[in-house]
């Protein structure tokens, strides 16, 4: 498999950058090509997809699939559905898209047979969602509290928010992560033990984090008198031993061939189960694995994770962008770009390729948002007239699941003028014409300059027709098999995260010197992390 910097194709497109691709003017390819927005559309499961404003001209995108081609990126995608070792450095399959394959599904191409480990999906789904459905079914437990961090946090998380118009009042769940005291603390003061179920959540079952808002939850239930623990508390990891160790009795597993960060598939998705219900979360995979589909079967042309990771890499790597802003136009997707951050930048933020040679071209783009319109309100600004392009990727949804009919098309038209703002932009003589009347002792030119906007800033619109439970699903797939198509570009194994461990070790070198027991020297530290280990503890 050729990395992409030894290909014919990565050539060609620095070329392309250096002549026409890196001059690209949306508003002249508009005005140019009346059926610009219908060729660069395309409805995948569940999302549509706009893309005509993107900077891209018909050579752009060829050069861009046959990139694709040349670094096998369909041979690289079975080899994952198939279960093949891809996770190279840890030695894994990478199998997130078995969790969601229905009973008796076909292959989800030809090449890749029937998915792996069905039986075993199968039971734990079913165990796992009976639990949920008497955890619904139990009037008892007000209050369900998921304690986890990164993977085993984020999804769950998120896609709870997401769907809070499927929950049901009187029950509410609870995202616990932080090791900081100021998660947990508050939190406990509005519980009542014997109404709560705690889910401990976590892949290893050892991370420092959830480990001691876990023990730090169980003492709490004790001192309030709270008995049965087994009923009280349920943990959901592939460290089966560990949970019944902590005295946990139901335990939801799954396998090392799930990443921490694709797991809300999985077991981890037991407290979306339980605030939607199991039919609902079925709902869910049903969405992710239409989008599997499509990604294992649309030509490369028509595939859109395909098409959005090679947008990715031509603004990373040839125009040179660093971030990318995700601006989800509906409110219960607020989480949206942190689970993306997690998903993209700890797939994709490596710096050595498969066989371990440095890189010299960038990866990962920094990825980041806040929900419209409350973004526009601050750091929007930056995008419109900053001095780097951002691109901008804006999700709209058509059908709300509220009656405030006025404020969703405010929304929708807010969401549709930010895109065509960053494309069209406003020259400086359009703005000195509307400068006239600038108040005395104002340079009417200067008022121009600063209200001009260059335009031509790309953007990428995703439409969904209601955030449903299946449109969800298909958008978070959409997602992972687009990290999935820029990673396997720059040749890196997207699948593992040493770069969180270094961190993790210091820390439990440090911490005990925090022990105010410890009153030795900090020999051996750094000038720095001594002089505020001192202040810390002074
Ligand atoms: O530290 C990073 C990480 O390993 C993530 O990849 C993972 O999602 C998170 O920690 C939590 O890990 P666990 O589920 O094992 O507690």
């Amino acid at each position: 498999m050729n990395r992409c910097d030894s290909t014919e194709a990565w050539a060609a497109l620095r070329g392309h950058y250096e002549g026409p691709g890196g001059t690209f003017d949306l508003r002249q390819a508009f005005a140019a090509d009346p059926g610009r927005f219908a060729s660069h559309t395309l409805q995948a499961p569940e999302v549509f997809a706009d893309l005509s404003k993107n900077l891209l001209d018909a050579t752009t995108l060829r050069l861009l699939l046959d990139l694709a081609d040349q670094c096998g990126v369909a041979e690289r995608r079975d080899a994952m559905l198939r279960g093949e070792l891809v996770n190279s450095t840890e030695g894994r399959a990478v199998l997130h898209t078995a969790l969601r394959v229905p009973p008796r599904a076909e292959a989800l191409n030809a090449a890749v047979g029937p998915a792996p480990f069905q039986d075993e999906v199968q039971q734990v789904l079913e165990a796992m969602l009976t639990y949920a459905e008497q955890v619904r079914a139990d009037g008892h437990i007000t209050d369900i509290v998921n304690i986890g961090i990164g993977g085993s946090d984020l999804g769950p998380a998120m896609v709870v928010q997401a769907l809070d118009a499927y929950g049901s009042p009187g029950r509410r769940l609870h995202f616990v992560s932080n090791v900081d005291g100021h998660d947990l603390a508050p939190l406990l003061r509005q519980l009542e033990a014997k109404k709560t179920l705690f889910i401990v959540a976590s892949k290893t079952f050892t991370t420092q984090e959830t480990m001691a808002n876990a023990h730090a939850a169980r003492d709490w239930f004790l001192s309030q008198g709270g008995t049965h623990i087994e009923r009280h508390f349920a943990a959901t990891t592939t460290n089966v031993p560990a949970a019944a160790a902590f005295g946990i009795e139901h335990t939801f597993g799954f396998w090392d061939w799930v990443g921490g960060r694709y797991s809300l598939w999985s077991a981890i998705g037991l407290p979306i189960a339980i605030a939607i219900g199991p039919e609902r979360f079925r709902e869910l995979l049903a969405g992710a694995h239409a989008m599997d589909r499509h990604f294992a079967q649309a030509p490369p042309a028509r595939n859109l994770p395909v098409l959005l990771g090679l947008i990715d890499v031509w603004y990373r790597n040839f125009h040179g962008m660093a971030s990318r802003c995700v601006a989800p136009y509906h409110q219960g997707l607020r989480r949206l770009p942190a689970y993306l951050q997690q998903l993209e930048m700890e797939s994709n933020g490596k710096r050595v390729d498969r066989q371990g040679h440095a890189l010299p071209y960038a990866t990962s783009p920094v990825v980041w948002g806040e929900p419209g319109t409350n973004g526009q309100h601050a750091y929007f600004q930056m995008l419109h007239q900053g001095t780097d392009v951002i691109p901008v990727e804006f999700i709209a949804v058509k059908t709300p699941a509220h009656k405030l009919a006025g404020q969703h098309r405010m929304l929708l038209a807010n969401c549709l003028a930010q895109s065509q703002a960053l494309m069209v932009g406003k020259t400086a003589a359009q703005a000195l014409a509307e400068a006239t009347s600038a108040p005395p002792g104002l340079n009417p030119a200067v008022l121009a300059q600063a209200r001009s906007f260059p335009g031509n800033r790309p953007s990428t619109t995703l439409v969904l027709e209601a955030l449903t439970p299946a449109s969800l699903g298909a958008l978070i797939a959409l997602y992972e098999h687009r990290v999935f198509t820029s990673g396997v570009i720059w040749g890196i194994n997207s699948f593992d995260q040493w770069g969180v461990e270094l961190g993790k070790a210091l820390c439990g070198q440090l911490l005990p010197y925090l022990d105010p027991q410890h009153t030795g020297p900090t020999t051996g530290l750094d000038a720095s992390t001594a002089g505020l280990l001192q202040r810390l503890k002074s």
